[in-house]
């Protein structure tokens, strides 16, 4: 077996792994919404709830991200080369971690449940921006590199 082939299907694989933990929490925002922005006696624990299913998700998440990147700059190193869209690529990637970390600390950790409809609307924000990172990096992967 080739080890192209085997640094290829772990980082799509990876990638894989961390694009299915950002649909995943859109469709369980979607569904905790009533809860969360209902009145003060429906929220329950789902607000901790929340937290447990974040703290999970932030874990596969951070090592699904490790890996992509890792076996992308060794793909980049010992097979595609350094071109000017690996250049791009990586700046997308750094890019929407600081957008995302930097949206989640100024926009979605002061959240204290229930928050209103218009204050959930930020989580569908942060989905919007890491989406939005996706495609561009899949653009640039399949079109351009
Ligand atoms: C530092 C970050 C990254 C680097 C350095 C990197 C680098 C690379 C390289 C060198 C290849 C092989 C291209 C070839 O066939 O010659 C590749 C393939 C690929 N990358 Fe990345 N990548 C990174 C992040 C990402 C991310 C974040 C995604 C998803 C959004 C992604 C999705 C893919 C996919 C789907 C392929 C397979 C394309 C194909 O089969 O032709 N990569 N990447």
């Amino acid at each position: 077996m080739e080890w192209f082939n085997i640094l290829k299907c772990i980082h799509v694989t990876s990638f894989a792994a961390w694009f299915g933990t950002v649909l995943t929490s859109i469709f369980l925002l979607k569904t905790f919404q009533p809860k969360l922005t209902g009145d003060r006696d429906a929220v329950a624990d789902f607000p901790q709830l929340l937290r447990t299913y974040i703290q999970l998700e932030t874990s596969v998440a951070d090592k699904a991200f490790k890996l992509t990147v890792g076996s992308g700059l060794l793909l980049a190193w010992f097979y595609h080369g350094w071109d000017l869209w690996i250049g791009v690529k990586i700046g997308l990637v750094v890019l929407q971690v600081a957008l995302t970390l930097g949206y989640i600390v100024k926009a979605i950790q002061p959240l204290a449940y229930p928050v209103s409809d218009r204050e959930y609307a930020r989580w569908y924000k942060l989905f919007a921006i890491s989406l939005t990172m996706f495609a561009l990096v899949l653009g640039i992967t399949f079109f351009l590199l």
